[in-house]
């Protein structure tokens, strides 16, 4: 029987990184939304998804944290194709709160990650300090703005230590000033040595914040480079064109 030590030796020993693409295909019916993706995203800086509308970048990230089943092809973790979601945390454009306060949903992240009852008010603390929301903590979480709810849901999602952190175009409908705080959090988490795997359609933000870039068109990889090499010199004329600003569809 493994105990509760044992069980934290196994996590800290086994990492769901590099995480492999192998001739990835999704297909919903007679629909492609991914086709014959081959992907390493390794550990360091964050890696971002670009693409317009539709190119399949939710369904990537989707597949990234297992949520998700290829229909062709293999998705990996550390070289295992089975891994918990223990180590792995996703975040959406809208935030879903619970209703209850912001100390509330980051306790409910906590014990979900299997935090003990006795620590749980003051890892809850801190996590909301880390995200600037200890003010607000007392605070119904459906009552806070927009930027803070997604404040709210990086600290219940920074609960679980990921070594993976999903995030699905988190800062798509916030002003700058909310934007700002979000990409502090996680340049924090970044430097803190969670893997970021981020979906973004804002060129501003992917130069800011990116390592490298994967770039999808209609399903297909256009192209996988560091964040400076696909903007000084993108190797497919579609993404010369997005990072010319051009419309692409
Ligand atoms: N379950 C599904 N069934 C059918 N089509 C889907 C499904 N999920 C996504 N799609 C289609 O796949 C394409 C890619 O979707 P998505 O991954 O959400 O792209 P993005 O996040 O880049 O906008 C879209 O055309 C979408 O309509
Ligand atoms: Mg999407």
């Amino acid at each position: 029987m493994v105990g509760t030590k044992g069980r934290l030796l196994m996590r800290a020993s086994l990492s769901d990184l590099p995480l492999v693409l192998d001739n990835v295909s999704l297909r919903a019916g007679a629909t492609t939304i991914l086709e014959h993706l081959d992907l390493t995203i390794a550990s360091g800086m964050p890696t971002l998804v670009l693409g317009p509308n539709g190119a399949g970048k939710t369904s990537l990230l989707r597949l990234c944290m297992g949520l998700a089943e290829p229909s062709e092809g293999r998705v990996s973790w550390g070289g295992r194709t089975q891994s918990a979601h223990t180590r792995r945390a996703i975040l959406f454009q809208k935030p879903v709160m619970l209703r209850r306060s912001a100390a509330g949903n980051v306790a409910y992240g906590l014990a979900q990650a299997g935090c003990p009852r006795r620590r749980r008010a003051a890892r809850t603390e801190e996590l909301l300090d880390r995200v600037g929301l200890l003010d607000l903590a007392a605070r119904p979480a459906r009552l806070l703005s927009g930027g803070e709810q997604q404040r709210v849901a990086f600290a219940r999602a920074l609960a679980r230590e990921p070594e993976i952190l999903v995030l699905d175009e988190p800062t798509a409908s916030l002003d700058p000033a909310a934007t700002r705080h979000v990409e502090d959090i996680i340049r924090m988490a970044a430097q803190a040595g969670t893997k970021i795997i981020m979906a973004s359609h804002d060129l501003g933000q992917v130069r800011r914040l990116a390592g490298d870039v994967i770039f999808l068109v209609r399903g297909r990889l256009c192209e996988q480079a560091s964040v400076q090499d696909f903007f000084d010199c993108p190797s497919t004329p579609e993404a010369a064109a997005f990072v010319r600003g051009d419309l692409v569809l």
